[in-house]
């Protein structure tokens, strides 16, 4: 009876124990990048979303570079993180859909620790309603403009000696109109 009941506790117990064993192992880990005094790259980060996470990567201690086309708009957000945290960010100007532009800047900066690929543009209207132009431009600069840019910008990354994080995050093609991805990953685990 004895060796039954054994047998009954082991058959249920164990593959409970497993199955709990596995789950702690593959289930995917939450990966916090430090970014106090690492360089922070945020594209698109003279307006919206891109300007807001400048802001509040200064306020946290990062070194910030935010990249946008058009200059002006650039040392107005400057000027409007200087004033919200007291802190300096580095501004550079370029198109992301041309690669050798987006070279030049990222060449021209400090080596970039966080890449945060946020330029972006979209067409608010659904896909049926949409010119192929305006299509065309999406997927060049919220698609290719993110491929120039990780492009540009690994090299640096990979030949890094330090075992320090560092990060890119990608905000893939554009908004509202149902296809976002934002995908984020640490270099230094793959
Ligand atoms: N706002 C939302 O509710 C929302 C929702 C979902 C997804 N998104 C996505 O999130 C990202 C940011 O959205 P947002 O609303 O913050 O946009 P936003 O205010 O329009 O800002 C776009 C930024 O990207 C820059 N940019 C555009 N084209 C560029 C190019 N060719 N090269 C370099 N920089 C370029 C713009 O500056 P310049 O024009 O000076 O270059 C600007 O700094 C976009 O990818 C957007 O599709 C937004």
């Amino acid at each position: 009876m004895a060796d039954i009941n054994l047998s009954f506790l082991t058959l249920c117990i164990l593959p409970i124990l497993l199955l709990l064993f596995l789950k702690l192992i593959i289930r995917p880990h939450p990966v916090t990048i430090p970014i106090k005094s690492r360089h922070v790259f945020i594209t698109g980060g003279s307006s919206g979303i891109g300007l807001a996470l400048a802001r509040q990567a200064a306020a946290e201690g990062a070194r910030v570079t935010i990249l946008a086309r058009n200059p002006s708009k650039l040392e107005e957000a400057k000027a409007s993180i200087r004033l919200s945290t007291g802190i300096d960010v580095t501004t550079v100007s370029a198109d992301v859909c041309d690669f050798d532009a987006v070279k030049t800047a990222v060449e021209s900066v400090d080596p970039i620790d966080v890449l945060v690929c946020n330029q972006g543009v979209f067409v608010a209207y659904e896909l049926e309603k949409q010119e192929i132009k305006e299509v065309r431009e999406m997927i060049d600069v919220n698609l290719v403009g993110s491929f120039n840019l990780v492009k540009a910008v690994l090299p640096g990354m990979k030949s890094r000696s330090d075992r320090k994080p560092l990060s890119i995050a990608l905000y893939v093609v554009s908004g509202r109109a149902g296809y976002d991805v934002f995908v984020s990953f640490d270099l230094t685990r793959l």
